[in-house]
Order: structure tokens, then sequence, then C-alpha cells
């Protein structure tokens, strides 16, 4: 049997090159305030893995993406056990895009603070009396560049991304950028508007696109999960300040109460995410893991 070494290991997901595809794998591992915890969620990952399956056949009308399966059984042997089923998506190689497709909804993190300073967000002019948590009148497409491991991203304007592109792709620039904004804007319309009507706000994402050998644009990474969103409880939402995080909210609230914890989580805040992140999927899909 061929043994694989991940190629890459980030945050939380490892990635594997299976030649002609690759085969990424979410971990059960979770992260607060820039920290990795010491403890793992268990069956986090598969709960991340099959929330993007999800959105990733939802939206599958609007864009291509990079799913190929997330059976086990069509990947290499080395994937065909209980370490990887569930949590791992054989994906199609693309040649990823130097962008952080960030689309907001609703205003607030870096966007909030942004907009008090400015009253803008990325260079785009927000309406006036805006309050903290607000729906904004349309989404708004307010790309970051990929910062290099340690940098953080750096917000960018809609006219810098053009360039951006530009920048690897001469003569393309500009019908990059258009097309990603607007499909940006259009899987996330589309999204959030149906998780709304499931109990869970969606107010802000990151998508990654890439192009495949034909030059076409690829939805790509992982998508609407907890992890690249903030998703918020539909329930007891409330403008005029920040809001509960859907999925880590025990556990930032816990370490902010155990500033000596050494990031290391008690059983129950463990138990308490997990059902969350467990509950967020039955919401979003009607079904249950
Ligand atoms: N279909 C794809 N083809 C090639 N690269 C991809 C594809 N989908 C996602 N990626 C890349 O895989 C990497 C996944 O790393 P990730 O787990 O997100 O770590 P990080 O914490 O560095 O973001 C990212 O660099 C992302 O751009
Ligand atoms: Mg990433």
């Amino acid at each position: 049997m061929k043994e694989y070494t991940p190629v890459k290991e980030g945050k939380v997901r490892e990635l594997y090159d299976a030649d002609d595809s690759l085969i990424m794998v979410a971990t059960d591992r979770i992260s607060a305030f820039d920290h990795i915890l010491q403890n793992d969620i268990v069956d986090k990952g598969v709960v991340l893995t099959q929330m993007s399956k999800f959105w990733f056949d939802f939206t599958s009308d609007v864009v291509p993406n990079h799913m190929i399966s997330t059976d086990v059984n069509d990947m290499p042997e080395f994937f065909r056990n209980e370490k990887f089923e569930g949590r791992s998506m054989m994906c199609r190689k693309l040649e990823m895009l130097p962008l952080e497709c960030i689309v907001r909804g609703y205003i607030t993190g870096s966007g909030w603070a942004s907009y008090q300073e400015t009253g803008e967000v990325c260079g785009i002019k927000l309406p006036e009396g805006l309050q903290e948590s607000q729906q904004l009148p349309e989404p708004i497409f307010t790309p970051s560049t990929k910062a290099e491991i340690g940098d953080h991203d750096e917000n960018i304007s809609y006219e810098k991304s053009i360039e951006v592109l530009e920048r690897d792709y001469p003569g393309h620039g500009e019908e990059y950028a258009a097309k990603v904004r607007d499909l940006t804007i259009a899987v996330y319309k589309k999204c959030a508007d149906y998780a709304r009507e499931h109990g869970i706000i969606i107010a802000d994402t990151k998508f990654e696109f890439g192009l495949d050998e034909n030059g076409e644009i690829v939805l790509a990474d992982e998508v609407l999960t907890p992890d690249s969103s903030r998703f918020w409880p539909l329930e007891g939402y409330e403008v005029g300040k920040s809001q509960p995080s859907y999925d880590k909210q025990f556990v930032r609230d816990w370490l902010k109460a155990n500033p000596d914890s050494d990031y290391k989580l008690p059983q129950d805040v463990i138990d308490k995410t997990i059902a969350k992140y467990k509950e967020a999927y039955t919401l979003l899909t009607g079904k249950e893991l």
C-alpha cells in the first residue's frame, strides 16, 4: 500500500497530495483567540467536511466546485479506514487565486471597527447610522490578500484585488476580479438566505477560488463552515451589540473566565461545543450526523 504524508498541515486541516487529486482532511482540532487548544473536539472535523459537502452540492448550479468525493472508498487505499472516514474530501487540484474572497452581510468584527473609524469597509462607503451586527442593505465583497504563515491577511479594495490578479494573470485581472466578486456574492446570498430560514445567521464568510486546467474559475477549499464563517444563532439576534458565536461561544466564554487554563478545556465545555456543531449541521441539512 502506498503511504501518504500531508503536504501541508494547517491549523485545523491536513492536505494530502494523491497524484491527480488532493485529499483535504478536517481534524478535530479547534482554535480560539488565535490558539490551537489542547483538546480535540471529537467529530468536529466530520461535521465540517459534511457541511462543506452539503454547500458544494447546494451551490453547484451557481458555480463549479472542486469536490470529487467524500467517500473514502473512492480514495487511495491509505485513506480507506476509520481515521479518515467522514472527514476527508477528495478534490480536483487547482491553481489557487491569490485572494481570500470575503463577503459580509452584517457589520461586525474588523468591518465594524473600520466603519466606526471611516464609514467605509475596504473602500466601500456604507450608509450612515449602522449599528453593530446590523444587516447591510446588500452583502459587500471585501477581499484580502493571502498572508504567509504568521502574518495577518491584509484587507484590500476591489481595485487593489484587480491589481493583485493582474500581476499573476496579465490581461485577466479585471475579468477574474469581477467573476470572483460576483460568484462570492451570489453563493453567499443563496446560502445565507437559506441558513437564516433554518435558524442560523451567516454574518460573513471567506471563499477561495482556483483555476482548473481549462482556465475556469472553480470554488475550492472549505465552504460556509463555522471555521471559515461567522455563524450566529438567529434566536436572540439583536443589533447594537456583538453576537454570540453559534459554535465557539462556550469555548470563548470559558477561556475568558479561566485565563490560566493553558488552553485546555474541561470535558463539559467540549461536550457542549460538539453538540453545537452537530446542531448547526442538523438545522442546515435536516439530517443527524
Ligand atoms: N482544490 C484545491 N487545489 C489546490 N489547493 C487548494 C484547493 N483547495 C484548497 N486549497 C489550498 O489548500 C490550503 C489549505 O490549507 P488550510 O488548511 O486552509 O491551512 P491555512 O491555515 O494555511 O489556511 C490552502 O492554501 C488552500 O488555498
Ligand atoms: Mg485556509
